[in-house]
């Protein structure tokens, strides 16, 4: 199955759960990545905005509260399940907000359209990272800003808790499914210095790369393991097993985390690279 068919589906089936973990991150200032976007796009009312991969509006809903009546922001994602969950979080409360079914790599939207554009942890998933990146500049206006999150993807995890929950995790269900197709796009966005000239190499004006590193914090191995088996490389492991067998896997990661870490609760230091960049 192709890497989009495939990645919609498994963020489709887990939105609930993943919002529930970014939400954590970012009431807690750990989501490094995400803040450092909204830092540098800095949304006033007045402003259009799109957000890109926006998920359950982990950065939409706090960009259209930044809006305050005026203006709009839009947030696209592929996962239908994604953009159920962030409606219903952003339902209610009248937030100058829409969302809309649509891929990066084809923007349905006219030349020139938006303020500013952000995108947090979803570029890793583009196949055509160039073509992403050249449609992204077309909809901005002369001089909006745009601002990107992504997990390097460099080696081994430096969090010794983190690398033992991943490998119980492989040796029970096996490696995560491999995604030939995004290999390319995450060896550019690993290297900051490949990163930014990707970015400039579509056509922005201005662009800059910096990895950025926040300490993660966990009340113990169980809140651990259960808040990451959200992550989508564990889901698309777990989800297909009985509820049983599947907290049993989830048991047995914390149990491999409680060897590093003991019950107490525990820090894990986690990174982003992060792209500022001007149309
Ligand atoms: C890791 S989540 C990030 C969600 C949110 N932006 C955040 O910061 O938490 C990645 C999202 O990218 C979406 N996505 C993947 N490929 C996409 C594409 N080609 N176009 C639009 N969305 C895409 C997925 O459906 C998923 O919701």
């Amino acid at each position: 199955m192709k890497s989009k068919e495939f990645l919609t589906g498994v963020f489709s089936r887990n939105a609930p759960a993943y919002r529930e973990r970014l939400e954590e991150a970012m009431r807690k200032g750990q989501a490094a990545g995400r803040d450092a976007i909204l830092d540098y796009l800095k949304p006033r009312p007045g402003m259009r905005i799109l957000d890109l991969a926006c998920g359950p509006g982990t950065l939409t809903i706090p960009i259209a509260k930044d809006l305050n009546g005026g203006g709009e922001v839009i947030g696209i994602d592929l996962a239908e399940g994604m953009l159920a969950v962030a409606r219903q979080a952003a339902g209610g409360r009248s937030l100058p907000v829409r969302f809309l079914r649509m891929d990066i790599e084809n923007l349905q939207f006219p030349a020139a359209t938006f303020d500013a554009v952000s995108c947090g942890h979803g570029l890793h998933f583009l196949p055509n990272l160039g073509r992403a990146l050249r449609e992204v500049r077309r909809v901005m206006k002369p001089k909006a800003r745009f601002a990107a999150s992504i997990p390097p993807s460099d080696g081994p995890d430096p969090s010794p808790a983190v690398d033992a929950f991943r490998k119980a995790i492989d040796k029970r269900l096996g490696t995560a499914p491999g995604q030939p197709e995004l290999a390319e796009t995450r060896a550019i966005l690993s290297d900051l210095d490949r990163f930014a000239a990707a970015a400039l190499a579509a056509g922005f004006r201005f662009a800059e790369t910096e990895r950025v590193e926040v300490e993660t914090s966990w009340d113990g191995p169980g809140h651990y393991a259960a808040v990451n088996s959200s992550w989508w490389a564990f889901a698309a492991r777990l989800e297909g097993l009985s509820e049983h067998v599947r907290q049993m896997v989830v048991d047995e990661g914390a149990d491999a985390v409680r060897q590093v870490t003991g019950d107490a609760p525990f820090l894990a230091p986690a990174a982003a690279h992060v792209l500022r960049a001007e149309a």
